[in-house]
């Protein structure tokens, strides 16, 4: 790619970008969020028309690229929004772009075509039935499909635009032996992620993109992790992780779990609190309940046979998102683009979403004090550092990682006396995290309670006052502030 460049109303979202990607080479993008990784990955894909610069396959000039033609060129993509057909079932999402096997002529041979399916998911190592319908697979599942239909007619290009932030580990080990192997059989990959540990295992090369603008090329093993943070942030970044004293004052419980059972039995016996000023780290492996739980408390999801929660002292049965706002609990949901978000709606309207009624001029007219919402909204977005061209910016616009702080800054705006935070730095950049840990722990001294549901044990540790571990929906480890340890957290999940 020559001097690529890509103008969106308001952004210039890639300026005059080179890059190329040798024969057999794992090239790593890295950037911060709205750095133009995904954008030049839509140029590349055929889906944004360049404004300007040229693209070259094998020496080749490619003029009119649209998604088909980089397709029969041989390029597969995993897009950072998936991008499946959720109508669909698995195995018609997988084949989409590809012929559909026939019998008669015409007809389309479904037989054979879940056969093929099926052969290509058990080769990746997933266990998916081919004729589920997609909208009813979890979000790691929905990944390994996305990463099937890349994988199911060979290319010659693979590109990945963070494929791992919804993995557990062990997908994540698998995943990476995959593209070894394809890289084995002469694959070239571009590989996108913010979590840079990944560059390191994976690539060669890597690709510090900022502002739209390229920093520089290098090989990976010519370069440091401080050294690649610095060319991703423009100068030194500031510290990862908050100052916490050990044994902090916290007031009196905000969140009480009592002997918990979910119809389900996903969650058993489960007892925990969460104290004012406090917080609390919740984790496991995947499928361990942590998740779960934080989606409970917004009434998703699981269901209680038995048990009881109690907020500030006071039996709360969570019913949905409505009940819980009332209570004065915020979620952070872990699938930010379906649950946490409306797309089309702006920046500063998802903002004060949760929090509508205080923006209301009266009740019965339903008129919005616009310029005070619109101020507030700004204000979270300078503090979050939201990039964008400005609050009235539809969401659906915004890249990635931006949307995830928009989704923080609604709950932050509201301070809430409880807030459940399900994972919520996946796809964030480091400056990012360092930003949102720093505020997890102010609203915390500011008197909110804390339920920190996070699957990256290292995070769990920077950040808490105490970790609780489960396994298989049960309680079986708490660590003390002064105990915390990425190390100690992992052993507990895995029962060492
Ligand atoms: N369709 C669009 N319309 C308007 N602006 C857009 C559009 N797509 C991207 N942008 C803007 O272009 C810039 C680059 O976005 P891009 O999605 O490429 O970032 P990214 O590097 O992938 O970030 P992340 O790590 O958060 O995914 C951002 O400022 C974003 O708001
Ligand atoms: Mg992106």
């Amino acid at each position: 790619m020559k001097g690529i460049t890509k103008v969106f109303p308001g952004t210039v979202a890639c300026e005059a970008i080179d890059f190329d990607l040798r024969a057999g080479e794992i090239h790593a993008l890295v950037g911060q969020n709205g750095a133009g990784k995904s954008t030049l990955i839509r140029v590349l894909a055929g889906i944004y028309p360049r404004d300007a610069g040229e693209i070259f396959i094998e020496g080749e000039p490619v003029e009119h690229l649209t998604p088909w033609t980089a397709h029969d060129l041989g390029m597969r993509f995993i897009h950072q929004e998936l991008n499946l057909v959720p109508q669909f079932n698995v195995a018609e999402n997988i084949v989409l772009g590809d012929p559909y096997p026939f019998r008669f002529g015409r007809l389309i041979d479904w037989r054979r075509l879940n056969r093929h399916v099926g052969s290509v998911l058990a080769d990746l190592g997933i266990s998916i039935d081919p004729r589920r319908s997609v909208q009813s697979l979890s979000v790691a599942e929905q990944w390994m499909v996305a990463i099937a239909r890349a994988l199911y007619s060979r290319g010659r290009v693979l590109v990945m635009d963070e494929p791992t932030s919804s993995l557990t580990r062990e997908d994540v080990q698998e995943l990476f032996d995959l593209v070894r192997s394809l890289v084995a059989k002469g694959t070239s990959v571009i590989y996108i992620s913010h979590r840079l540990e990944e560059v390191f295992e994976l690539a060669q090369r890597v690709t510090v993109l900022r502002d739209g603008h390229k920093v520089t090329t290098t090989d990976v093993d010519s370069i440091d992790l401080s050294e690649l943070v610095r060319l991703m942030v423009g100068g030194s970044p500031q510290k990862l992780y908050p100052t916490i004293e050990e044994d902090r004052s916290v007031g009196k419980p905000v969140l009480q779990a009592d002997e918990l059972t979910s119809i389900d039995g996903r969650l058993v016996d489960l007892s925990l609190e969460v104290h004012e000023r406090e917080v609390v780290g919740l984790t496991g492996l995947l499928g361990a309940g942590h998740n779960e739980f934080a989606d409970s408390l917004f009434g998703v999801g699981a269901q209680f046979s038995s048990g009881q929660v109690l907020l500030d002292g006071k039996p709360y049965e969570p019913r949905g998102a409505r009940d819980a706002i009332g209570r004065g609990i915020g979620l952070v949901p872990a699938e930010r683009r379906s649950q946490g978000l409306i797309g089309e709606m702006r920046i500063w309207e998802n903002i004060i979403l949760a929090h509508l009624r205080h923006f209301l001029i009266d009740p019965i007219t339903q008129i919005i004090r616009h310029r005070e919402a619109n101020r507030e909204a700004l204000e979270q977005m300078r503090s979050l550092r939201i990039v964008a061209v400005g609050p009235e910016q539809e969401v659906r616009y915004l890249s990635g990682g931006n949307q995830q702080k928009v989704v923080l800054a609604k709950w932050l705006l509201r301070r809430p006396r409880l807030l459940v935070l399900n994972e919520p730095t996946r796809g964030i950049d480091v400056s990012a995290k360092a930003e949102i840990y720093g505020l997890v722990r102010r609203l915390a001294d500011e008197g909110s309670g804390i339920l920190f549901v996070s699957t990256e044990a290292e995070e769990l540790a920077g950040v808490c006052d105490r970790v609780l571990i489960l396994r298989q929906g049960r309680l079986v480890a708490e660590i003390p502030r002064r105990e915390l340890s990425a190390q100690r957290i992992m052993e507990a999940c895995y029962g060492g």
